[in-house]
């Protein structure tokens, strides 16, 4: 890559085919697949150091994928996905990801990830909820996200990978993308490419807590709404049913991974009593969102602080899931003597910017891929342990086809940031009151308070990371806050008490753009399906 003069005082400025935003499973397997399509790549992540700063490392249940020549199949795989999907998935979208699921997975074993056997050359499968299959392929017992960031980072180490660079803005043309905006140690710098991909993960600390990463706080939606790009379906915030419950009730908590309820651990109140019993044919395994409602209905019947996962029935609980068992012992706790206390936590935004299964966005050369995109895969409730799976999958794809676009589009031409300011609030204050009225039951007061509030907002100049996190934050709250005024209905993980019905003639997404500096919401995402060969770590 070239440093260039071009323009503009104050902003150190690079050239690059394709800026790569995220270091996590989505980003790396996009820069890879770029950067063997011969274009020049640069990765962005805005943490001071790679280690612990995806929720990719984080990641513990292990990967879906359906194993050819086994028991299960690519329909069933669809089938459980688009049931747990409360009626918004896109069957065509899920085909196409978890069909080139196996591929993908195999390519990672290629670049050097190791998952846990069962047998020399037979790997162990778990099972979670709403899977009718054991079907989730896993590392290291339950920690799986390190092994796949391992095999990534070291499979991305000849690569240009900066840290300490936060992405500020997305720049464009009335057409098409140019760039981005960056702040490094070095101040304000423009990187100009005709491809950007958006890879920036999820927004978990809209809530008090989460089990997210600090980085989690929902830039790339930001930066995708005030590039005018749509998304879609973020009103959809996974709560997890099992995030340990320690009396610590802020910023990242650890997760109780549902693999423990896969091998037979179950989820009872103080007294002893089921908490799924009679609400789901699939008991403790059920779709998360029934779970984690489940818990939140006890909570509020018994007055108690939080639930119990008791997996001393678990074999060897502590070889075969080592994460949590440290966890839980940081916390005074011996899952193999002790029910485990937890409670439901914000995890997984099921929406997020509107892409084809290719990572396409409606901008020319802007693409989206991992937990910040919505393809149509995971519809009102995504289905544990397909998220790696759409990471690698469709990072893949929009590498190749972000790679594919700048040799078409050529050299971006040099476009300087408006300098717009931007609406946050203070942090705390914004994730109390999301945590108070955008949690697992919402109703239409609560939100109309949390959308005054967000009107409310300071408008800032982005000077760095606290700023852009803070604003991105607010921009997210208010599409996902409009969105779920918007759906006066039950779907999915959004669950309203004024609502608590599901309406059919609301099976549609809803579609959140930024216009005039307020989120406005329409109906229905109809994008085009182009699906290309899968080819993650060659
Ligand atoms: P991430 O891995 O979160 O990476 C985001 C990257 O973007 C980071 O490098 C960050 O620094 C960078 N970034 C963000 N904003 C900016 C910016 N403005 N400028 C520059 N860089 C930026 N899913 C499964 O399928 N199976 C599991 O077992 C599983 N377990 C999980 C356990 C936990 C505790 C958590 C939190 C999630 C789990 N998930 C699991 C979900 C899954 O891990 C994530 O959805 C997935 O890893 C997201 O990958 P990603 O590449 O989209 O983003
Ligand atoms: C878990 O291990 O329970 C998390 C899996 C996921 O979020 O997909």
């Amino acid at each position: 890559m070239t440093t260039t003069s071009c323009g503009g005082p104050g902003y150190w400025q690079q050239r690059a085919d394709v800026v790569v935003v995220g270091t996590g499973v989505a980003g790396l397997a996009a820069a890879l697949a770029a950067q063997r399509r011969g274009a020049r790549v640069v990765v962005l992540s805005k943490a001071a150091e790679p280690t612990g700063s995806t929720a990719t490392f984080y990641a513990q249940g292990g990967i879906a994928v359906v194993i050819p020549d086994g028991d299960d199949s690519v329909e069933a795989h669809v089938a459980d996905t688009i049931a747990a999907g409360g009626g918004l998935c896109d069957p065509v979208a899920v085909t196409s990801i978890v069909a080139d699921g196996y591929g993908a997975v195999a390519d990672l074993v290629g670049a050097g990830a190791r998952f846990d056997e069962a047998a020399p050359g037979r790997w162990s499968l778990t099972k979670e909820g709403g899977h009718s299959r054991r079907r989730i392929v896993h590392a290291g017992g339950d920690a799986t996200g390190a092994e796949v960031q391992r095999a990534l980072d070291r499979a991305a180490d000849l690569l240009d990978v900066r840290f300490d660079h936060v992405v500020l803005q997305v720049l464009r043309t009335d057409d098409a993308v140019t760039g981005v905006l960056v702040h490094d140690g070095a101040g304000l710098g423009l990187i100009h490419a005709p491809s950007v991909v958006l890879a920036t993960g999820g927004m978990g600390h809209l809530y008090s807590a989460t089990t997210n990463p600090d980085g989690s706080t929902g830039d790339g939606v930001a930066l995708a709404l005030w590039a005018g790009v749509p998304v879609s379906d973020v009103e959809f915030v996974q709560f997890h049913p099992t995030m340990l419950f320690d009396g610590n009730a802020a910023g990242r908590r650890p997760l109780v991974t549902e693999a423990l309820r896969g091998e037979g651990a179950r989820l009872v109140d103080a007294r002893g009593g089921s908490i799924t019993a009679g609400v789901h044919r699939m008991g403790d395994l059920a779709p998360r969102d029934v779970v984690a409602a489940a818990i939140e209905a006890r909570l509020t019947e018994t007055g108690d602080a939080c639930v119990y996962l008791d997996a001393r029935v678990v074999p060897d609980v502590a070889t075969r899931f080592p994460t949590v068992t440290a966890a839980c012992r940081a916390a005074g706790i011996d899952p193999a003597l002790q029910p485990i206390p937890v409670v439901p936590g914000a995890h997984y935004s099921c929406g997020g910017v509107v892409t084809d299964v290719t990572g396409k966005t409606e901008l020319a050369g802007l693409f989206a891929a991992g937990e910040v995109a919505r393809t149509g895969m995971h519809g009102a409730n995504r289905l544990a342990s397909n998220s790696l799976l759409e990471g690698l999958v469709v990072g893949g794809r929009a590498g190749r086809a972000a790679a594919g676009h700048a040799i078409d589009a050529g050299p971006a031409p040099v476009v300087l940031p408006s300098g717009e300011r931007r609406m946050t609030l203070p942090r705390n204050e914004l994730q109390r009151a999301m945590s108070r009225h955008a949690g697992v039951v919402r109703d239409g007061a609560g939100l109309r308070t949390l959308a005054s509030m967000l009107d409310a907002a300071t408008a800032v100049p982005l000077r760095g990371r606290v700023d852009l996190e803070d604003a991105a934050l607010v921009a997210s709250a208010r599409a996902l806050v409009a969105a779920a005024r918007d759906r006066t209905e039950s779907r999915g993980c959004h669950h309203r008490s004024d609502h608590p019905g599901t309406d059919p003639a609301r099976a549609a997404s809803t579609v959140v753009r930024h216009s005039s500096g307020r989120p406005t919401v329409g109906r229905a995402v109809a994008v085009s399906v182009e699906a290309l060969p899968v080819e993650v770590c060659a």
